[in-house]
């Protein structure tokens, strides 16, 4: 298949182009787009066809169910049984915005969309590119993240383009995306909300505008799976497969920021001198400390809004380069720094030091 590549501003959106892409999606076929987490790969999610064509695009398990997004209120009742005052609450606050909740679905939903749940994910993102296509293309569409599957998300149409050309009709140029993380997912079908992967919107957040809430068990798990017994199965089935996982070992370093550095220093060292390539992703400020093959930084320390804009684009780099090994220090859990090491402990296969 060939694929067609086209640029679009958010600020002054070419309808044009926005229109031919959302009939590729109503003929069934495949666009990726960029929304303000990050890019998705979109089929329309009522057409049990179209949508059985991402996993085939991703090569994603089909167990694994999609997120529709839609781009009005109105639409949401035509594909959920019941919204639950706390999510209309939700809505209210967060919508259109990386907020993605679980519903029990209508007959209408195909199976191929949800992996043969029972529920739907929905998301209304804010992303103005995104909302539009969703309008030209009938108002539902199916969308993972457009990478393939076990690498990071994509940030950048340039990296739909590296994990997809040829696979998919067309990819969407949109620029860079703000956020960098995937959305939060919240799932609404239980009595009480359940948090079942942090995102930007943060659990604190959510403490605010709910009675109260739940947190998937797996997501505050330490070690690899067969390390504990038994396991806790996370709720959100695509969070059970390896995720993120650059090519070379990622390894988080936990502590003390100057015995970190020091730690991850002597690190280096050792790793060079086994013949190994090494990386560091690290802040602006510390850039000089390394002496590793590879130093990324992800912007002034501290600024986890920028770590999270960069992360997954800094992965794909180490990759690129071919690093053999790759340190990080952790961030502190609360606020977004919960969906940052939720991430960061996939891309390292939950390999931590304490130091
Ligand atoms: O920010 C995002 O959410 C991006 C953009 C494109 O919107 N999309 C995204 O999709 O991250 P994806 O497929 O990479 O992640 C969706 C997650 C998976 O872990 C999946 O298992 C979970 O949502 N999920 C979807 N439907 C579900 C359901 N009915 N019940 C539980 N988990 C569900
Ligand atoms: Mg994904």
């Amino acid at each position: 298949m060939k694929t067609e590549y086209v640029t679009i501003d958010e600020r002054s959106p070419d309808m044009d182009a926005l229109h031919y892409a959302g009939q590729i999606i109503k003929e069934g076929g495949l666009v990726a787009f960029p929304t303000e987490t990050v890019y998705g790969l979109g089929a329309d999610a009522l057409n049990e066809k179209a949508a059985a064509k991402i996993y085939e695009a991703k090569g994603r398990p089909s167990d694994n169910p999609l997120i529709v997004h839609i781009t009005d209120m109105a639409d949401l009742s035509r594909i959920v049984r019941k919204v639950p005052e706390s999510a209309l609450v939700l809505s209210e606050e967060l919508w259109p915005g990386p907020l993605t909740m679980i519903f029990e679905k209508k007959e209408i939903v195909p199976d191929a969309t949800t992996g043969g749940l029972s529920t739907v994910a929905v998301r209304f993102p804010s992303n103005r590119i995104a909302q539009l296509l969703i309008m030209e293309s009938g108002g539902f569409i199916a969308a993972p993240s457009a990478n393939r599957s076990g690498r990071p998300s994509p940030t950048l149409a340039e990296h739909c383009r590296e994990d997809l050309d040829g696979r998919v009709d067309m990819i969407i140029d949109g620029g860079p995306v703000g956020i960098g993380v995937e959305s939060t997912i919240i799932d609404m079908t239980a009595k009480r909300p359940e948090l079942l992967r942090p995102g930007f919107v943060t659990m604190e957040m959510l403490e605010q505008l709910l009675d109260g809430i739940d947190r998937d068990p797996s997501l505050d798990r330490t070690g690899m799976p067969d390390e504990l017994s038994p396991a806790p199965a996370p709720r959100a089935p695509g969070m059970k497969y390896r995720h993120y996982a650059p090519r070379g070992e990622m390894v988080l370093v936990d502590g003390d920021h100057e015995a970190a550095k020091e730690y991850i220093s002597g690190r280096i060292n050792e790793e060079k001198e086994k013949g190994k390539k090494t990386a560091v992703i690290c802040a602006d400020e510390d850039r000089e400390r390394f002496g590793a093959d590879i130093v990324l930084s992800y912007g002034r320390r501290n600024d986890y809004a920028c770590l999270a804009r960069n992360l997954f684009t800094l992965l794909r780099t180490c990759d690129e380069k071919g690093a053999d090994v790759i340190f990080a220090e952790t961030v502190p859990g609360n606020g977004l720094g919960d969906a940052l090491m939720n991430r960061m402990r996939k891309a390292a296969g939950y390999r931590i030091v304490n130091v």
